[in-house]
C-alpha cells in the first residue's frame, strides 16, 4: 500500500490524544487538517505583508496583491482553467453555487425551463436551485440513483433534453463516495446547449480535476477540504459565461466608475469580488495547492483508493453492516449503517476512543430517504491516514457491535 505516513509530521493536530487514546481523524470529507506549510503561510502574511489588495500603492499592498494574484494563477493551473480570470474567489462551494443560482439564473432561467440535478446532491447543490426555480418558475428534475449508489443513466437521453437549461451535478458524492461521469454528462449537455455546473467540493485535492477536460461551464469547490483554511474557495466560470453575467454583490473593487446615479463594472473576476476579500485565506489556498502538488495528485489518488479498498474489505466483515455506495471504483470514504446502533450513538462511542467519524444525513436528506436510512456513519480519509488507523477503527467498531448488541 502506498505509504505517505511521513507526511503526518507536517500536521501538528494529528499528534494528540483524544479521550485518552491517540486521535484517529476520519472526518476529512467534512474538513481536512492543515499542514504546517499552510499555517506558516498565514502567519507569514499577517506578520510581514498584511495590507489590502489592489488599492494600495505602497510596498505592503503590492506584496499582498502579488501573493493574492499568484494564488489565483496557482488555482487556475491546479484545476486546468484556461485563464486565472476564470477563477472567482468565494467563501466555498456553497457560495460559488449560490452565485450562479442567483446571477446566472436571474438572467437566463424562465418559467417552464428545466434544471436537471441528480438524486445525490448535497443540499448546497439542491436548495439554491429550488430557490432559483421558485423565483423563475423553472422546474427541477433529478437523475435517479441506483441501488449501488451510481447514477441511473438509462433514461439520460430523455431527461437531458432541449427543455433543460442547466444541469448541476456533484463530481464526488460526500455521502456515497460515487465518482460521477461528469465529463460524459457535460459532453451530452454541451451538445444540447445546456449550461453545466459541477460541485467539486469532494473532488479537488483528492483526484485530478481539469475543468477544460470535463467541459463544464462552472465548477465550484472549497479550500478547507484540501488543506487550505476554512472560509475560502473558488468558482471556475468559463470566460464566455462570465462575460455575459451581471454583478452579484455591489461595492468596492468591482466597479470601473461610479456616479450618484449609476456605475459601470469591471470584467471577471473582479466583477464578482466586491469588498475586501479573504486575503490570508486566498494565500493559504495557494500554499495548499503548492503542498498538494509537492505530493502529487496521482499519488494522493492512489493512496486514497488503496486505503479505501482496505477499509471497505475490513468493514464488510462487520456483523450487521450495510455499506452504501459503489463497491468498486469510489472516492476515499466509506459510509455505512450498523443494524445495532443509530449513527449518532456509534459516532459518540467512537469519540470516546479518540476516533473522529461523522454520523447523520451528511446534508443529503433526499438521498437518505432514497436508501431508507435515517443517516449513516462515515469514515473519510486523506493522504495522511494509514492502514494502522483503519485497523484501530475496526477494533473500535467491533467493540461497538458488542456494546450495542
Ligand atoms: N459537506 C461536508 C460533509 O459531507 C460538510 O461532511
Amino acid at each position: 500500500m502506498t505509504d505517505l505516513s511521513h507526511l503526518r509530521a507536517d500536521f501538528p493536530i494529528l499528534h494528540q490524544q483524544v479521550n485518552g487514546e491517540p486521535l484517529v481523524y476520519f472526518d476529512n470529507a467534512a474538513t481536512s487538517q492543515k499542514p504546517r506549510q499552510v499555517i506558516a503561510s498565514l502567519t507569514r502574511y499577517y506578520e510581514q505583508d498584511n495590507a489590502n489588495v489592489h488599492r494600495g500603492l505602497h510596498e505592503l499592498s503590492n506584496r499582498a496583491t502579488d501573493a493574492f494574484e499568484a494564488a489565483r494563477k496557482k488555482v487556475a493551473r491546479f484545476i486546468g482553467a484556461a485563464s486565472a480570470d476564470e477563477i472567482i474567489f468565494t467563501r466555498g462551494t456553497t457560495e460559488g453555487i449560490n452565485l450562479v443560482a442567483q446571477v446566472w439564473a436571474a438572467q437566463f432561467l424562465k418559467a417552464g425551463d428545466v434544471i436537471l440535478l441528480t438524486g445525490m446532491e448535497h443540499h448546497s447543490n439542491l436548495v439554491p436551485w429550488q430557490l432559483a426555480a421558485r423565483r423563475s418558475g423553472a422546474v427541477l428534475r433529478h437523475i435517479p440513483v441506483l441501488d449501488d449508489g451510481t447514477l441511473d443513466l438509462t433514461a439520460i437521453d430523455t431527461l437531458l433534453n432541449g427543455q433543460v437549461k442547466l444541469m448541476a451535478c456533484v463530481h464526488v458524492s460526500n455521502s456515497l463516495g460515487t465518482i460521477n461521469p461528469v465529463r460524459e454528462l457535460c459532453a451530452k449537455a454541451r451538445a444540447l446547449g445546456v449550461t453545466t455546473l459541477i460541485d467539486g467540493a469532494q473532488a479537488v485535492g483528492h483526484l485530478p480535476v481539469n475543468v477544460l477536460d470535463i467541459g463544464c461551464d462552472f465548477y465550484a469547490f472549497s479550500g478547507h477540504k484540501m488543506c487550505a483554511p476554512t472560509g475560502i474557495g473558488a468558482l471556475y466560470g468559463r470566460a464566455e459565461m462570465l462575460a455575459t453575467m451581471q454583478p452579484w454583490h455591489g461595492g468596492g473593487e468591482m466597479i470601473e466608475s461610479v456616479t450618484l446615479e449609476t456605475s459601470t463594472y469591471k470584467a471577471a473576476p473582479q466583477r464578482f469580488e466586491a469588498g475586501t476579500p479573504d486575503i490570508a485565506g486566498v494565500i493559504g489556498l495557494g500554499a495548499a495547492v503548492d503542498y498538494l502538488e509537492s505530493i502529487g495528485i496521482e499519488t494522493i489518488l492512489r493512496h486514497g483508493a488503496e486505503l479505501t479498498a482496505y477499509a471497505m474489505q475490513r468493514l464488510a466483515a462487520l456483523p450487521g453492516i450495510r455499506i452504501l455506495g459503489p463497491l468498486g471504483d469510489r472516492a476515499s470514504l466509506a459510509a455505512f449503517a450498523l443494524a445495532c446502533a443509530h449513527p449518532h450513538d456509534l459516532v459518540e462511542f467512537a469519540n470516546t476512543h479518540g476516533l473522529a467519524l461523522r454520523g447523520g444525513h451528511h446534508c443529503t436528506q433526499p438521498l437518505m430517504k432514497r436508501f431508507k436510512v435515517p443517516g449513516t456513519s462515515r469514515a473519510s480519509f486523506y493522504f495522511y491516514n494509514t492502514a494502522a488507523e483503519v485497523d484501530r477503527m475496526m477494533d473500535i467498531l467491533h467493540r461497538a457491535v458488542i456494546f450495542f448488541s
